[in-house]
């Protein structure tokens, strides 16, 4: 299946077009329009030729930088341990894009497709799991991800959880 020669961004078709629809939506504006962006830019990655998608690569990986800060940094304020099961997923997959710039720069022209298409599965399926059972754990204590502060900060137990909130780690 994989053309390492190929210049057209078609190499996954069987990975669908990602595109941004309410079944994603998370009841929490700031985390739904980062993952708006994120899916665009998804989008907008694979349908670039390998040769002209490491700057839209990079602009990914520092948003998604940025989307997983914003996320932990919500855990901590609302009484996760800094050491979490979606912190440490987190950390797994930026790892893993990064090691795909390098390998891309080593010469592997398909990897940012791969990954593309890779991240195209994974960013819904993340979002309805880990991110839902955060969304939900913020409305529970009552915190504003908007102002990014707590109705009553007497909800929160600070860095007593170290699960996904409502979803299981598994
Ligand atoms: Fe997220
Ligand atoms: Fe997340």
């Amino acid at each position: 299946m994989e053309n390492a020669n190929a210049t057209s961004p078609s190499d996954f078709p069987e990975v669908p077009d990602l595109h941004w629809s309410s079944a994603m939506e998370l009841d929490d504006e700031r985390m739904d329009q980062t993952h708006h962006e994120m899916v665009d830019m998804v989008s907008r990655l694979r349908a670039l030729p390998h040769d002209q998608q490491l700057e839209s690569y990079r602009e990914l990986l520092r948003h998604t930088v940025e989307h997983f800060a914003q996320e932990e940094r919500w855990m901590i304020a609302t009484g996760f341990n800094a050491d979490n099961c979606h912190a440490s997923h987190h950390e797994t997959i930026l790892d893993t894009m990064r090691q795909v710039e390098t390998h891309f720069l080593q010469g592997d022209e398909a990897i940012i497709d791969r990954m593309g298409a890779a991240l195209a599965e994974w960013l819904p399926t993340h979002a309805l799991t880990m991110d839902a059972g955060l969304a939900l754990h913020m409305k529970n204590v009552k915190f504003d991800s908007r102002t990014e502060t707590l109705e009553d900060p007497s909800l929160v137990k600070p860095a007593t959880m170290s699960g996904c909130g409502s979803v299981s780690c598994s």
